[in-house]
């Protein structure tokens, strides 16, 4: 029998559960807000802390509202519709901030400083999707995401945080002679879709524990990307991903423009997942000192995470040199590309891991070093390097705050002072928090 208690909620924390405490315990529970009484039930005890799910509630905050997607609580893309945008936004303000006082010992004392929130449109924002597929034992093809934690697979009508094109495609691919065609040609487990800023050009790439020993120019395979190019709505772009080869039919990469810039996309490259406050972030992170002054000859930034450019193209045009370092190849190649297509000779495109790439960077002192590293953060051994090539700036964006935190301690201990910060909320409805940091050498 499972203990079911009463439960006082205190503060919401990263990952978007409520804590509390029973006992002397943490307690963490889903979908409830600071200030609410719920009778919950345990789920899981680790490490100490019970991990509890709501059964009822006892006393609603006033922020509460009703959710308004129907699959909320089920499917494991959304933690915070039960509360309004802007309070989501001004509780993602406090995680953070809480996050860089705990881990990174940002407070009081080296920085108190506000932190702006820039708030995105609160639905329809994603312009990606990674939509799970399921083969089911009656031969037919479920699609939808996976619940929290979990692989299990709730299948998904429509998303109210998706774009309208992606979700007309959603649409489509529910149709039973979808699931026809995506059962009869292989185990399919994953369809990724990438939306152009317009919302109308889209690429799709299809992936799967595929038999390596079926040839990549398989008959199926074509007669599938043929009949996605030709039946879902915007799709000018599909492939088929097996290991780290891609087959690629219809056009061979995405168009994306941000401010004054174009961007290929190739299947498989990385690219935001957000469709609003893309220009508002590319200009922070890029912005303040030298770019003030034209194309200052000397002034050199790096652009270290490059991805396809984002930041490297308008980084460009106020730096004398930018070197871009970007370790996945397929990225690479189409920051290269992006380059190459806007004409700039002052942008290095370097393929390698920001490690390798600072093991040998022989140059003193850049002016400026932008960081956007995946969820780990830069890690110790890179920090470290660059902390010796003493950048007089730099702009760290990051997706997530613990490693955020733990890089900013590095940093200040190695003499570097926190300007600012400020929290892009990309993903309303959902505990992630994205934010640029900016430091200063001192
Ligand atoms: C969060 S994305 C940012 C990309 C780009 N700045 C943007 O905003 O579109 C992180 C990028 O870092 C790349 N990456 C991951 N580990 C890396 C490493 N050790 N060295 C260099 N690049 C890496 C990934 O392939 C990805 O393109």
């Amino acid at each position: 029998m499972p203990l079911s208690f009463e439960f006082t909620a205190r503060k919401l924390v990263y990952g978007g559960e409520a804590l509390g405490h029973y006992q002397g315990r943490v307690v963490l529970v889903p979908r409830a807000l600071p200030g609410e009484r719920l009778e919950v039930e345990e789920a899981l005890t680790a490490k100490g802390v019970i991990h509890a799910r709501p059964l009822r509630i006892l006393e609603a905050a006033p922020e509460r509202v009703e959710p308004p997607c129907p699959y909320f609580g089920r499917c494991g893309g959304c933690q915070y519709q039960h509360l309004r945008p802007e309070l989501q936004s001004a509780a993602k303000r406090e995680t953070l901030r809480e996050t860089l006082r705990r881990i990174g010992h940002i407070g009081t004392a080296t920085w108190d400083a506000e932190i702006p929130v820039y708030a995105a449109h609160p639905w329809n924002y994603r312009n990606q999707a990674q939509l799970k597929v399921a083969l089911q034992p009656d031969g037919k093809v479920r699609l939808g995401f996976f619940e929290a934690e979990s692989h299990r697979l709730v299948p998904i009508d429509a998303c109210l945080i998706l774009s309208p094109r992606l979700n007309a495609i959603l649409a489509e691919l529910r149709r039973p002679d979808w699931s026809e065609r995506l059962a009869g040609v292989a185990p399919f487990s994953e369809i990724e879709l990438l939306a152009d800023d317009r919302d109308e050009e889209v690429s799709i790439t299809l992936r799967g524990s595929f038999d390596r020993a079926r040839a990549f120019d398989d008959q199926g395979w074509s007669g599938l990307a043929e009949e996605c190019l030709r039946l879902l709505p915007g799709v000018t772009s599909v492939a088929i991903e097996r290991g780290r080869a891609f087959r690629v039919f219809g056009k061979p990469a995405l168009s994306y423009a941000v401010g004054d810039f174009r961007y290929q996309v190739s299947h498989g490259s990385f690219f935001q997942a957000s469709r609003f406050l893309l220009p508002e972030l590319v200009t922070a992170a890029t912005s303040g000192g030298v770019d003030a002054a034209p194309a200052n000859r000397d002034a050199l930034a790096l652009d270290l995470f490059a991805g396809v450019g984002l930041f490297t193209l308008p980084l460009a045009r106020g730096f004398g040199q930018v070197i871009a370092v970007e370790s996945n190849p397929r990225s690479a190649a189409d920051l290269a590309a992006n380059a190459q297509a806007h004409g700039l000779s002052n942008v290095r495109a370097v393929r390698q891991s920001a490690f390798d790439f600072l093991r040998r960077f022989a140059r003193a002192e850049p002016d400026l070093a932008v960081l956007d590293p995946p969820r780990a953060g830069v890690g110790m051994p890179a920090l470290k390097l660059l902390a010796g090539v003493r950048p007089q700036r730099i702009h760290y964006v990051s997706c997530h705050p613990p490693t955020l935190a733990r890089d900013l301690a590095y940093l200040v201990e190695r003499g570097y002072r926190l300007e600012s910060v400020e929290l892009f909320d990309f993903f309303p409805q959902t505990f992630h928090i994205e934010s640029l940091a900016r430091l200063t050498v001192t």
